[in-house]
């Protein structure tokens, strides 16, 4: 049984694999051509943070391959988690049900025990601050589709980088790929983790931390810009120290490269002034979009279809 857990668990074939196969479901979607390779399966999505994307689009990915969805959304004051069932018994209760269960969840490592009492595939949908694979195999999508590589790319991360899964999920996939160099411009509260400075060192992988965003930008190919997650600090002080700390305005984008992408995993607060929606460059609503095409391949992944 294949769940997803992690990016760590992926090779680079298994990465190509997935990327492949979610640029056959958006030609497919395209062409009104997908085939219903689901319409045996119940998908459970169970949430119990907030999410706007993650959930609907593997909703929608779930319907768009035939399959029936079974959803349960603040589930932690709407299922019986709020009665104080475990994540092990929601499991096995979820796993009697569906086929396969997508859920996100505000602590690190649930997937990983809702994985340990499953009979059925667990796809994580964000856990706490750990990991959010589909996110990140999403924005690797959207960097090939926009960039046609994903190595020799300069990747500048903005932001809350101590709390945000995407890029502790994007890290591990970029590891695959020579000669990239890496920016993290984060305030100096929210930087990258010691595990991950350590890894970059060993693999002689070349990285810069700083918090100096305008002088960054005229170096970066792709900009992935993050928001400061007050749901992760337990001190609002401390959030309201750092919430504003980097706003991507019109004027950057003069310092920026024409051929340059600009992403957000959304949802965005005050990250990038919606004045460069309209760029070329502003690219986080196609990421968004590409999800979908995503989720499609990582249900067909896990069925082994
Ligand atoms: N990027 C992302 O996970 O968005 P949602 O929280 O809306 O799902």
């Amino acid at each position: 049984m294949i769940n997803i857990l992690s990016t760590k668990q992926f090779n680079k074939d298994d990465i190509e694999s997935i990327l492949s196969r979610a640029s056959i479901m958006e030609k497919d979607l395209k062409e009104g051509t997908v085939k219903k390779l689901l319409s045996d399966k119940v998908i459970a999505c169970v949430f119990f943070e907030p999410s706007t994307r993650t959930r609907l689009s593997f909703e929608t990915a779930a319907i768009r391959l035939g399959a029936n969805v079974i959803s349960v959304e603040n589930a932690e004051v709407s299922s019986s988690a709020f009665k104080g069932e475990s994540i092990e018994d929601t499991t096995r209760m979820l796993s009697c049900y569906a086929d396969a269960i997508v859920m996100r969840h505000h602590k690190a490592l649930a997937a990983e025990v809702a994985a340990s009492v499953s009979t059925k595939p667990i796809l994580n949908a964000g856990d706490g601050a750990n990991q959010h694979p589909s996110q990140a195999l999403l924005d690797v999508y959207t960097i090939k589709k926009e960039h046609g590589r994903l190595d020799n790319l300069s990747i500048a991360f903005v932001g809350d980088l101590k709390n945000s899964r995407p890029l502790h999920s994007l890290m591990p996939i970029f590891m695959f790929y020579p000669n990239n160099t890496f920016y993290f411009i984060s305030p100096k509260e929210l930087v990258i983790s010691e595990e991950l400075r350590g890894e970059l060192k060993d693999k002689n992988i070349k990285f810069v931390e700083s918090q100096n965003l305008e002088e960054t930008l005229p170096k970066v190919d792709v900009l992935y810009m993050t928001r400061v997650q007050k749901e992760r600090f337990t001190n609002i002080e401390d959030y309201e120290k750092v919430k504003d700390s980097f706003l991507l305005k019109k004027e950057h984008l003069e310092l920026m490269k024409k051929e340059s992408i600009i992403l957000h995993p959304l949802p965005r607060v005050n990250e990038i002034d919606k004045e460069i929606d309209n760029d070329h460059r502003a690219c986080y609503f196609r990421e968004a979009q590409n999800g979908l095409y995503v989720r499609m391949a990582l249900y067909l992944y896990v069925f082994g279809l």
